[in-house]
């Protein structure tokens, strides 16, 4: 039967300013980073991935990434999630690791092609920078997660075997990862697809360790979180607003937007500890800044009266 084991709670981590700002035209400065990061955590987001320590020259919107992090330790950002940052490599885990961020993330395709053009290495080569990315994690007591990207489809190769997928998971865990993360990067999967994935890689690894990280690029990622709830996962990224992109899958758009997954899993009675009200209005105050509506749906629907709500508290 459909839904016959639901969760009462799933876990999030909230990717909009990471995977969200890196592919945004706009470039947003500091301090409005920093502001959206706390009003993030005052929605209830409690683990937000906060910026990427990889080359400035390859992703120009987080070159700030220093700056943010270290914010994401002070007042009054410090404690109120576990804040997180992509680390390709030694140089950008002995960033994070300055800035004294609280988790860090390593993150290949199973594709060997998206590999070259995004971190410029092989599956193999990324695999052993990883190992040395983890021994330091694991030394220093530093969770570490991991993503496997293109899990559904590659936007230079096509198809992408299932088996390819398990195979990098299971690295994944190898090295340590807390959780790994499977991306459906330029947001081609379908339900049918993401449960047969999901089958498989059951198989190899603990599916409650997996999480799912769905780029809404056709409209399918609810769609596929919605059959993927039935399969045993609970683990679910997604990004305020819909922000986000990779800017090496050309075409592909934002995450599954946190609102409209809120929204979904609110009605099914499954708790994420996020308002949704309080989100979507942080994704309001920032599109002043992205000159653009964001794509959330659930935005969308409320908008008016949210602006309204702001408004009226300005004037008070
Ligand atoms: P590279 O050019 O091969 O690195 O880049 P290198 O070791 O040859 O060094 C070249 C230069 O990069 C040197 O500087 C290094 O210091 C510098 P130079 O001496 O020329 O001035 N460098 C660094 N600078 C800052 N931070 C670092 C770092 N490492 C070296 N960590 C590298 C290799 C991996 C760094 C590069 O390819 C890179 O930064 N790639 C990042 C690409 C990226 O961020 N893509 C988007 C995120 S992935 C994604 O969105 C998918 C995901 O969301 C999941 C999904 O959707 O499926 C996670
Ligand atoms: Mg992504």
């Amino acid at each position: 039967m459909l839904f016959a084991s639901l969760p009462d709670r799933v876990r999030l981590m909230e990717v909009g300013p990471r995977d969200g700002l890196q592919n945004e035209k706009v470039i947003v400065d500091t301090r409005a980073k920093i502001a959206f990061l706390n009003d993030l955590a005052d929605a209830g987001c409690r683990r937000i991935e906060a910026t990427a320590f990889v080359n400035p020259r390859w992703i120009p919107p987080l070159a700030d990434h220093a700056e943010v992090a270290h914010a994401t330790q002070q007042a009054p950002l410090k404690g109120k999630a576990t804040w997180a940052a992509l680390t390709p490599n030694v140089k950008g885990y002995e960033g994070a690791r300055a800035a004294g961020l609280d988790e860090v993330a390593v993150f290949l395709a199973a594709s060997e092609s998206h590999n070259q053009k995004n971190i410029n290495a092989s599956t193999a080569e990324a695999l052993a920078r990883y190992a040395e990315v983890a021994a330091r994690a694991v030394a220093d007591a530093v969770p570490f997660r991991g993503y496997v990207s293109c899990a559904m489809g590659c936007p230079y190769e096509g198809k992408v075997a299932v088996k390819a997928v398990v195979d990098v998971a299971v690295k994944l865990f190898e090295l340590g990862c807390y959780e790994v993360s499977i991306g459906d990067t330029i947001g081609v999967g379908n339900p049918r697809q993401t449960v047969e994935l999901v089958r498989a890689l059951k198989s190899s690894v603990d599916v409650s360790r997996l999480a799912l990280h769905l780029h809404d690029t056709r409209g399918a990622a609810l769609a596929n979180i919605a059959v993927s709830l039935d399969e045993g996962v609970r683990s679910f990224d997604s990004s305020a607003g819909g922000l986000g992109g990779c800017p090496y899958a050309p075409g592909a758009s934002g995450n599954v937007a946190t609102e409209d997954l809120v929204n979904m899993l609110d009605g099914m009675g499954i708790q994420t500890g996020v308002d949704l009200r309080k989100l979507a209005r942080a994704s309001l105050r920032l599109e002043g800044l992205l000159r653009r509506p964001p794509a959330s749906k659930v935005v969308a629907a409320l908008r008016s009266e949210l602006l309204a709500e702001m408004a009226a508290e300005v004037r008070a």
